[in-house]
């Protein structure tokens, strides 16, 4: 996949708006400001093209991008204190109507901070791919902020409580370029068979 050709396609505040698959998809999910537009950025070499904040909830609706006949998939994070019921409510709608429609989701990329142990919501995210049968990897994100001795440590712990094989694991930082030549190989591996 020739990354650098990425474009932005559309954004949607409904699954009801968005266009039947016409190629592969790649999805990133994860909780609120765990790094899911930086990695893409990160993907693309591009700086600022999938929009990333500091502050938490910054992405509300599901983006698309293309590159290379491959769509990227930019969706709103889930465990954002602050927010209201009803944005929860939202949130919770909008990706469960994304995942019930009918599309080619070829690989599901779901980032969790190598920090932090796993969040009930995490553990959530992952039993719902696991029961609906997508295809998934876990990447750790902000890995740049760990010691590789504490990296290999948190790695190993929340490989055992998420309960998802080693290698469908990977440890990745926006920042440092960890791990992402890895994942974009994962992702050609699962786009382009
Ligand atoms: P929402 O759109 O709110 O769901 O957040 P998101 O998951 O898209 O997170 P985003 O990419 O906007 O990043 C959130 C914050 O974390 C920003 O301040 C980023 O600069 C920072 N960040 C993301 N990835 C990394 C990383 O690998 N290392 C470090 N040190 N910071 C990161
Ligand atoms: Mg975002």
């Amino acid at each position: 996949i020739n990354y650098n050709t990425v474009k932005f396609v559309a954004s949607y505040g409904k699954a009801s708006q968005i266009p039947p698959s016409t190629c592969p998809e790649v999805s990133f999910v994860g909780r609120s400001n765990v790094g899911k537009s930086s990695i893409m950025n990160k993907i693309f070499n591009r700086r600022n093209l999938v929009k990333v904040s500091s502050t938490p909830g910054k992405t509300a609706n599901v983006n698309f991008f293309e590159a290379d006949g491959v769509h990227f998939v930019d969706l709103p994070g889930y465990g954002f204190a602050q927010r209201s019921k009803g944005e929860r409510d939202r949130w919770a709608q909008l990706i469960g109507d994304y995942f019930d429609l009918d599309r080619s989701f070829n690989l599901v990329v779901s980032l969790v901070d190598i920090r932090h142990d796993p969040s009930k919501l995490d553990h959530q995210m992952i039993e719902f791919l696991q029961e609906g049968e997508f295809p998934f990897i876990v990447a750790l994100t902000k890995a740049d902020k760990l010691s590789r001795n504490q990296q290999a440590k948190q790695t190993a712990a929340i490989k055992r409580q998420l309960n998802v094989p080693a290698k469908n694991v990977i440890v990745t930082s926006s920042e440092s370029g960890q791990g992402i030549e890895e994942l974009r190989e994962i992702i050609e591996q699962y786009c382009l068979g």
